[in-house]
């Protein structure tokens, strides 16, 4: 997304507007307007939408579709956390993650990037986010750890129960987890995290930890499984709102890692657990293994029950195997 195109709907979210009403505002042409607006369009945001004002046919934004606004996340934070994080709040990126993974470790520490629109937004397992204009909340957190790669097993784990946790509280529904790190609403997938780790064994380490949480659904079809949005469930929530409340929660997980007693993170995960108990499978590189999900253990592999003996895993793909049998 350009800066004309945020420049018109930073426009139209202060109320429909005509096509030379947006060009007289913008310096542009009508012409150009249009070729604007369909650019958004082929990005993915079915708006604006053309609607009649008298006689005159206009541009609106139909649902309040909240753009990103450094300023409102930033009062909407802990009055603790406002000065010791550095905000990026950018129309476009490829993907948040890259945008920090690009910087020097020492140089992305304690910075937030969020971005309307992510070109290239990626999710776990060499996925693709989709992210298009305004459809999510797009963001990641550079932090630095004095611990080795070898404390940080639970991190994932704690920043996902946190981030589940605080859109609970936010929003007012629940939200489950799903192992490792996705976010749940009703069943449906709502959200995501994705971290990146780099360090040694004996520390510092540096994680750039992603989230991506669906904010609108406008093209279901582009996502590969049932999705579920926060507009869907609460059209009144503020969208600056959710974001500080993320960032807060993912500050708070990095923070309290180091204090946080595995067995508490165990307990708070089978609480939160979307499958516990359930026949799944997880698609892993060597192959499929099935069995009844029995929580984490203390380094957050997923603890599976296979007929009287339980094994760990540490990566894949967890499905749920449905009463036919088929793994969904
Ligand atoms: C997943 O569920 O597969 C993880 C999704 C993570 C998506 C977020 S959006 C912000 C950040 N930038 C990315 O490219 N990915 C993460």
């Amino acid at each position: 997304m350009n800066a004309v195109q945020l420049a018109l709907l930073e426009a139209l979210q202060r109320g429909p507007r005509s096509g030379p009403e947006l060009g007289r505002l913008l310096g542009i042409s009508r012409a150009a307007v249009w070729k604007q607006i369909q650019a958004l369009r082929q990005a993915g945001l079915p708006l604006p939408g053309r609607v009649r004002r008298g006689a005159m046919a206009g541009y609106t934004l139909p649902t309040d579709c909240g753009l990103l606004d450094a300023g409102a996340i930033r009062r909407a934070l802990p009055a603790a956390l406002r000065d010791r994080l550095r905000f990026e709040v950018l129309a476009e990126t490829d993907s948040t993650n890259d945008t920090l993974l690009r910087r020097p470790a020492a140089a992305r520490a304690g910075v937030i990037c969020l971005a309307e629109t992510q070109t290239a937004g990626r999710g776990r397992r060499g996925r693709t986010w989709y992210s298009p204009p305004l459809g999510g909340i797009y963001l990641s957190l550079g932090w630095r750890f004095a611990d080795g790669l070898g404390m940080l097993g639970l991190l994932g784990i704690v920043c996902a129960l946190d981030c589940a946790a605080a859109l609970a509280r936010g929003c007012g529904f629940a939200v489950k987890v799903k192992w490792p790190n996705d976010l749940y609403r009703d069943g449906r997938k709502l959200g995501g995290l994705l971290l990146e780790l780099q360090g040694g064994p004996n520390g510092p380490c540096d994680a750039v930890i992603g989230v991506g949480v669906n904010w609108r659904l406008y093209r279901p079809a582009m996502i590969d499984r049932p999705a579920a949005d926060l507009t869907g469930a609460r059209p009144d929530i503020d969208r600056n709102s959710v974001a500080a409340a993320l960032i807060a929660a993912l500050v708070a997980a990095c923070e309290s890692l180091p204090q946080r007693e595995p067995g508490a993170v165990q307990r708070a995960w089978d609480k939160a657990d979307l499958y516990r108990g359930r026949r799944v499978v997880v698609s892993g590189s060597s192959g499929k293994t099935s069995g009844l999900v029995a929580g984490i253990d203390d380094r957050g592999g997923l603890r599976l029950d296979r007929d009287g003996e339980t094994i760990t895993l540490y990566g894949g793909e967890v499905s749920v195997i449905g009463a036919g049998g088929a793994a969904v």
